[in-house]
């Protein structure tokens, strides 16, 4: 729901000078202070706002500011310029009436903020798309272009527009903007040749100074320095928080979106340069044969630049400074120019370059932002014209300023009054007249066509004679003389003779907004604006389109003899048109307050503040409003606002708004003379009344709040009561709900108790009756058992008996045998014994009777012969015996045939031995190389250990392998076998006993023919690798333990680790291959091989004893190393079986 507000919310004094009760000057005055006070710099007088400027930026200008104000009627919201934007643009779209928006005030006073504030609100409010956000673009970058070349700083604002500027933005039927038209009003070009003290030229000339780029100065021959120009007044050439090199940036920006060609902006910028140049030209007197000075340019080379600048023949310009040409009728007179002529002539052409180019660049915009529908156009103009001016010197631009001023002030009262009229008349109330000053009569004394000042200054100006300020003074004297306005010392009105507040040479005019003395010298001079022939003739020639533009009177082809229009004469024409134009729209009236002279921000100087509110007639216009009826609203937001007044209004008024608010002032008992009823508003005519309303219903609001604060809070408790009472229901239902499972699972959880107990009762039962049942049964099985057994037994023993029968039955048969069968052996022993004897006594016999049968044959050498032959019988049977039984060729074959004859022992003994030798050469010729060199180490071994160590028997049926990790076909050894570049001669687990413990840990031990290497088992990693010289000696026990030190030379190189203490189940062959390699390499002692009990390592430092001793049984078999102190290593062996 849209809530209704009202301008008198929150009001901070009021919001509405119309409402000020009492009304004065004072009242007025404390009213603006209070609201600029609390930053509320807008305050209305009916439709027209005031605005103060605050001199800091205040955050009320954004977008949703904008939004806040959009469509809203003008008395809802408090009072800001958007309210009036807001209102103008609707009724232009809504109404179809053109609008202006008069914006008046003096200099600072922040008219032009407020022309810009305006055109915002209306580009940010009207309508969308990409055509008309361009148009809205050009016309808000036409801004910064014409500050640029038209504001300046003075002394009371940074920021001052040097012209007065009226813009008729045009829209179409929609209210989209279509484009404008610009008018510019009398550009103060005094300032491009001096500025007063304090203030500088305008803007553009610093910006190009201080933005343009070294290339572009360059080329506009320009230098950056502002104090090479004599031109640009340096007390202030910077103005701190302007910056100028950015705003020139900005300018030429717009420019370009404006529509500005490259070239032109270029020529502009030369243009620019020209007027710096042109005023540094100096000028010296040079005599002439006549007597006279003419002047010359004293240094050219300003000159020379310019010239070329322009295009203008350097001979041309320089003549155009030293001589005049007069035409008059068919004659041409040229004349010379003094010094004092040339500097005039000089100011005179900066001045007008500078103000052609300025209304140049005005047509050059209007150009780009003119509409281009044909159709109407609905037209909103926005007039931000120089305030009324009254300085400590006033001369005729002050004169014509305040002129114009006038002239606003004048149409102000006029369109006020009418509008006020026309709203009575369009209620039906009634009109009562109004006093108030009229200005026209001021306005006549300045523009009458016979005898208004500027009439007079014209005819003086284009009289033949001698024409000067002071003959236009007395023209004035005689002729205003009579005029209430007009004060002068030398008139013949003798009241002023003896004023000495107004000097000679002045006049004094009392405008509406006060009195102005206007010193006259000069006024003629700037209404004739002369600017000489051969200098606009001189610039026509110059081949510089722009230039030539500007300067079409130098034509030759059109030379016009007749003067030129006065400045003075331009400017009320211009005014002339501007208030014609003004008069045929609806205006608005934005009037600005300057609250201090400083610039500052939060300052409120009454006295210069009261000043503006007397000659901007706010009092007047207060009056003027309030004349009839103070304050008007519409009936129905009256209705809406007070309706709460009345029983019968509220909360709902069903009839029509005019008869609820007439119900609502009877009701309330207004007296009727304060109040009258028009068509559609209610006008109230004090503010006291509006205030008696207003204190009501502030009243009657208290008490509304009371009574909605009674409901609502009844209607929180109930609701609270309620709320409770519906959660105590669920809570107390959960609850039961609870208790009742817990009961239920309580009875549940005894049950199943006393349920158990009884099944386990029960169980106990069954299982002792199941048990009773089971151990009967058992005792049945024992009992049949047992009778099994006794009869069985009984069997038993009835077989055994039977068997013990039989078996002596046989014992005592075998007796009988055996004893018969000795008997038989005995018998057969005896008659052996004596068939023995029989045949030895026969055999001693036969001998006796051979020996005595023979004796006779063989005498002498019979016995030898025999002998010999028997001899040698014996021999050939005893080789023939040998030779048939001798033993197999196996060189372990230990049999021999047994020896015949005793004789023969020795012989036997030796054939026995040479046998044996042959057997074995036999046996070895069978033998390869390698085969050889397996027994050759075997040889060794036996030679090393036999009958030295108890292991040796074990090890002899054993064969050397070398390789017992197959180094070569296992792949996890490879990269060990590759980091060996020796052959590897044995290849071996051993077990590296710990120096410290005693604990062994596996090592792979390798063997070359140069080194002994000890390697990590797992990784393959060689951990020492001892060079077979340094080792000195090996060390074992004479027991059946795998233990061996190898002893290191002492000083070798290896022998800073210390002795190796290792043990393998290779020891022999081990050892063996060690002490054949160094043996059979020549150029080495023979390594020791020392088989002890007991011997000596070094460890590190400590020479230990290693000692071996017989292990007792409970030691298990495996041998067991104990380091038993620092100086013994205890290794205990188990007794061999
Ligand atoms: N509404 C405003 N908010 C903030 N600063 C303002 C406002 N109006 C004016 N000013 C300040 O005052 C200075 C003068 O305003 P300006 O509109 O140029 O004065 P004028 O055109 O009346 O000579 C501005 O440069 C600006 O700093
Ligand atoms: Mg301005």
């Amino acid at each position: 729901m849209e809530v209704k507000t009202s301008l008198l919310d929150n009001m901070i004094g009021v919001g509405d000078m119309v409402l000020l009760e009492p009304l004065s000057e004072d009242s007025f005055l404390e009213n603006l202070k209070k609201r600029f006070d609390h930053n509320e710099i807008y305050t209305y007088i009916g439709s027209v706002v005031i605005s103060l400027n605050p001199y800091r930026s205040l955050p009320i200008y954004t977008p949703d500011k904008v939004e806040e104000y959009r469509n809203r009627n003008f008395y809802e919201l408090s009072p800001h310029i958007y309210a009036l934007a807001d209102e103008a643009y609707r009724s232009l779209r809504d109404q179809d009436k053109d609008q202006c928006i008069l914006i008046t005030g003096e200099s600072g006073a922040g008219k032009t903020e407020a022309s810009k504030l305006v055109m915002s609100y209306v580009a940010a409010v009207c309508g969308k798309g990409q055509e008309v956000n361009k148009v809205k673009e050009q016309l808000l970058q036409s801004n910064p272009v014409l500050e640029a070349f038209g504001n300046a700083k003075t002394v009371r604002n940074d920021n001052s527009s040097r012209f007065g500027k009226y813009m008729d933005i045009e829209f179409d039927f929609k209210g989209d903007p279509l484009g404008g038209v610009i008018s510019n009003y009398l550009l103060e070009k005094s300032r491009v040749v001096k500025q007063p003290r304090g203030e500088r030229n305008f803007h553009i000339f610093y910006q190009l100074l201080s933005g343009a780029s070294d290339d572009m100065l360059k080329k506009l021959k320009l230098e950056r320095d502002f104090s090479k120009y004599n031109y640009l007044s340096l007390d202030s050439a910077t103005v701190s928080g302007l910056d100028d090199a950015a705003n020139f940036r900005t300018v030429r920006n717009a420019m370009q979106i404006v529509g500005f060609m490259e070239d032109e902006m270029q020529s502009v910028l030369e243009l620019v340069a020209a007027v710096l140049k042109l005023g540094n030209l100096d000028f010296k007197p040079e005599s002439r044969c006549n007597g006279m000075d003419e002047s010359r340019v004293k240094d050219k080379n300003d000159l020379k630049e310019m010239c070329e600048l322009l295009g203008i023949e350097q001979s041309v310009l320089e003549r155009a400074f030293s001589y005049r040409t007069v035409e008059a009728k068919m004659e041409k007179v040229s004349t010379t120019l003094n010094v004092a002529q040339a500097y005039y002539a000089r100011d005179a052409l900066a001045k007008n370059l500078y103000s052609r180019l300025f209304s140049w660049l005005v047509t050059r915009i209007n150009e780009s932002i003119r509409a281009q529908a044909k159709t109407r156009h609905k037209v909103m103009g926005v007039l931000d014209i120089y305030g009324f001016e009254i300085f400590e010197d006033n001369s005729f631009e002050q004169f014509i300023i305040n002129y114009c001023n006038e002239k606003l002030q004048q149409i102000f009262i006029e369109l006020t009054l009418r509008e006020e009229q026309e709203e009575y008349v369009r209620e039906g109330i009634e009109w009562t007249n109004i006093e108030y000053f009229n200005n026209a009569v001021i306005c006549d004394l300045i523009e009458n066509n016979q005898n208004g000042i500027l009439a007079m200054l014209d005819e003086e100006c284009l009289r033949p004679g001698t024409v000067t300020d002071e003959t236009f003074l007395d023209k004035l004297n005689t002729i205003c003389a009579e005029h209430q306005h007009f004060e002068s010392r030398l008139n013949k009105n003798s009241k002023f003779l003896n004023d000495h507040s107004l000097p000679h040479n002045c006049f004094r005019i009392q405008h509406y907004a006060g009195k102005v003395l206007y010193r006259v010298e000069g006024f003629v001079d700037k209404n004739n604006d002369l600017l000489y022939r051969d200098l606009s003739q001189a610039m026509y020639k110059a081949n510089h389109s722009l230039i030539k533009q500007l300067f079409p009177e130098g034509n030759p082809a059109k030379v016009n003899l007749k003067r030129p229009p006065t400045a003075g004469f331009q400017f009320r024409a211009s005014v002339g048109t501007l208030m014609g134009n003004l008069q045929t729209k609806n205006p608005n009236y934005i009037r600005c307050i300057k609250p201090n002279d400083k610039k500052a921000a939060h300052i409120f100087t009454d006295s210069l503040v009261r000043h503006q509110v007397r000659y901007l007639g706010l009092m007047e216009n207060v009056r003027v409003r309030r004349a009839g009826y103070a304050f008007r609203q519409a009936y129905e937001p009256c209705l809406e606002r007070y309706k709460m007044l009345c029983k019968n209004t509220w909360p709902h008024w069903k009839g029509p708004a005019r008869q609820g608010v007439e119900v609502l002032m009877t009701d309330l008992q207004v007296p009727a003379e304060e109040f009258a009823y028009g068509r559609s508003k209610i006008f109230i005519r004090n503010p006291r009344t509006l205030f008696f309303l207003e204190e009501k219903r502030k009243q009657c609001l208290e008490d509304l709040a009371t009574l909605i604060q009674k409901i609502y809070r009844g209607w929180k408790c109930r609701s609270h009561f309620l709320l409770l009472k519906k959660s105590e229901i669920v809570v107390a239902a959960w609850y039961r709900r609870y208790a009742q499972q817990k009961k239920y699972q309580k009875i549940k959880h005894s049950t199943t108790v006393v349920q158990s107990y009884t099944r386990g009762w029960q169980a106990r039962k069954l299982l002792r009756e199941l048990k009773y049942q089971k151990k009967c049964e058992e005792a049945v099985t024992t009992i049949a058992a047992f009778w099994h057994g006794t009869q069985a037994r009984r069997e038993l023993r009835k077989l055994k008996e039977e068997a013990r029968n039989k078996h002596a039955v046989s014992v005592i048969w075998a007796g009988w045998q055996g004893t018969k069968a000795r008997r038989e052996l005995r018998r057969l022993k005896e008659e052996a014994r004596r068939k023995h004897a029989v045949a030895v006594i026969w055999a001693y016999w036969q001998g006796l009777k051979v020996r005595r049968e023979y004796r006779k044959f063989f005498r002498a050498n019979a016995g030898r012969k025999i002998y010999n032959f028997t001899i040698q019988r014996i021999m050939q049977k005893y080789f023939l015996g040998l030779k048939s039984n001798l033993p197999s060729m196996s060189p372990i074959d230990k049999s021999w045939p047994a020896r015949p004859y005793s004789f023969l022992e020795g012989v036997h003994a030796e054939l026995r031995r040479i046998f044996h030798l042959w057997r074995c050469k036999k046996y070895r010729s069978q033998f390869t190389e390698e085969k050889k060199a397996v027994y050759e180490e075997k040889l060794e071994a036996s030679e090393l250990f036999k009958d030295k160590k108890a292991l040796y028997p074990s090890s002899v049926s054993q064969t050397f392998k070398g390789d017992y990790l197959e180094m070569v076909k296992n792949p996890k050894y490879q990269k060990l076998s590759s980091a060996v570049d020796e052959k590897i001669l044995l290849a071996d687990v051993v077990n590296k006993i710990n120096r410290a413990n005693g604990k062994s840990s596996p090592r792979l031990f390798l063997l070359t023919k140069k080194s002994v290497i000890l390697a990590d088992q797992k990784t393959g990693q060689v951990k020492t690798s001892l060079p077979l010289p340094d080792l000195s000696s090996v060390s074992t026990s004479t027991q059946s333990d795998g233990f061996f030190a190898l002893k290191l030379k002492e000083g070798s190189s290896s022998a800073v680790k210390g002795d190796f203490l290792l043990s393998s189940d290779h020891l022999i062959e081990i050892v063996t291959k060690l002490h054949r390699i160094s043996s059979l390499a020549a150029d080495r002692e023979k390594l020791n091989v020392d088989i002890s009990d007991e011997f000596l390592v070094q460890f590190k430092q400590d020479k230990v004893c290693v000692k071996f001793i017989q292990g007792s049984p409970k030691n298990g078999n495996g041998v067991s190393c104990k380091r038993k102190n620092n100086r013994l290593l205890e290794v205990s062996v188990p007794t061999s079986p």
